[in-house]
């Protein structure tokens, strides 16, 4: 019995897989294994010699056991250390500069704006594609039959219950009334997002994107919008002294309200963003209404705030000098080859907004 025991530990300890280990089980506590054999006798024996042995054999195979699991636990582990390094891939090597994917320039404009407005403490928020006459409308303070709701020539779905019906959200403003009843202020949110207009010629597609501000506290004045948008213009544009014009103008939801331009030259035929004669209509914004904080259950006597929209290609179109708004969803392989921008020159400020 002692040499069994020794023999096998022995086995054990030698068994380089898992295989081998369980053929040494095998050899010794199989059917037919050593110490099965060694049991086999005890029915042959006398009372007390019977009680002696099996207890001596109890023993053993429990210490055979212990070893073989023992053994099994460290072979496995080696098993998926060996893996691990097999499999292993080095992902800090970085992609090649010949990859063919490109970002396209929509998503870099959000990215860079995304990028400047977080920097300023703003977080990102979002919101359906469809939407309700309430969100879209309604609580952005659109009073009913307003030649409003008919300026933005809404696609509209069939009704779905009496006089209801959903329609394609016709800007990121709804994204507003629904983090105001779902956020307590403060609240700092950008929101990009695709848009849809019933509308397509030179200047227009069905479908488009903007990005939304809004920005709700109880000390908050015309005098930060203005300050907030100036920054913004001028890190997006990369253009420090680029001139900022605010122009009275009308939304449902703002009062008062704005459009902002920017300076520019169009000398020569061509467009440049900063100094000049010109000027161009980049974003509207405003002091959000009273009736809009009411509709989102905030006091407006407490709190106050500005918003503000803009269109992304617009941007894009201005900052990378495209000129036709339409090849940007053509899905043109040359075109985004030719304005797209690398994967790996994600926008920072610190880092550079594109190169
Ligand atoms: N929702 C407006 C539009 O699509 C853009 C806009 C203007 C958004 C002023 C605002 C704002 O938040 O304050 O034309």
């Amino acid at each position: 019995m002692d040499q069994l025991k020794s023999l096998t530990l022995d086995e054990i300890a030698k068994a380089e897989t898992i295989e081998a280990l369980e053929a040494v089980r095998v050899k010794a506590l199989g059917k037919k294994g050593a110490l099965t054999e060694e049991m086999k006798k005890l029915g042959g024996m006398a009372p007390d010699e019977r009680k002696a042995f099996g207890a001596r054999i109890n023993e053993v195979k429990a210490v055979l056991e212990a070893a073989l699991s023992e053994r099994k636990g460290l072979l496995e582990n080696a098993a998926i250390d060996a893996r691990l390094v097999a499999e292993k891939i080095d992902i800090t090597l970085p992609c090649r500069p010949e990859a063919e994917g490109r970002i396209h320039p929509i998503s870099q404009t959000i990215d860079e704006v995304t990028a400047i407005f977080a920097e300023m403490g703003f977080s990102v928020a979002e919101g359906p594609d469809i939407e309700d006459d309430f969100h879209n409308f309604t609580a952005l303070n659109f009073p009913p039959d307003h030649p409003a709701r008919q300026m933005h020539d809404t696609f509209f779905f069939d009704e779905h219950a009496p006089g209801e019906r959903l329609l394609l959200r016709t800007h990121t403003s709804p994204v507003q009334v629904r983090t105001m009843l779902n956020q307590k202020p403060p609240i700092r949110v950008i929101i990009p997002g695709r848009t849809f207009r019933c509308d397509s010629d030179m200047t227009h597609t069905p479908m488009f994107h903007q990005v939304e501000g809004l920005l709700i506290d109880e000390t908050t004045h015309f005098g930060h919008l203005k300050g907030c948008l100036i920054d913004f213009v001028r890190a997006f544009f990369e253009v420090d002294d680029v001139p900022v014009r605010f122009r009275p103008s009308f939304f449902p939801f703002t009062e008062p309200s704005a459009e902002v331009d920017i300076g520019c030259s169009r000398e020569g035929g061509e467009l440049r963003i900063g100094r000049g004669a010109g000027w161009l209509e980049i974003l509207g914004c405003g002091m959000v209404h009273p009736n809009v904080l009411k509709n989102c259950g905030i006091d407006p006597d407490k709190y106050q705030g500005f918003a503000f929209g803009m269109g992304v290609e617009r941007l894009a179109m201005l900052k990378y000098g495209i000129p036709d708004l339409r090849t940007f969803f053509d899905g043109d392989l040359r075109w985004l080859k030719h304005y797209g921008f690398a994967p790996q020159d994600v926008p920072s400020l610190a880092g550079g907004l594109a190169r």
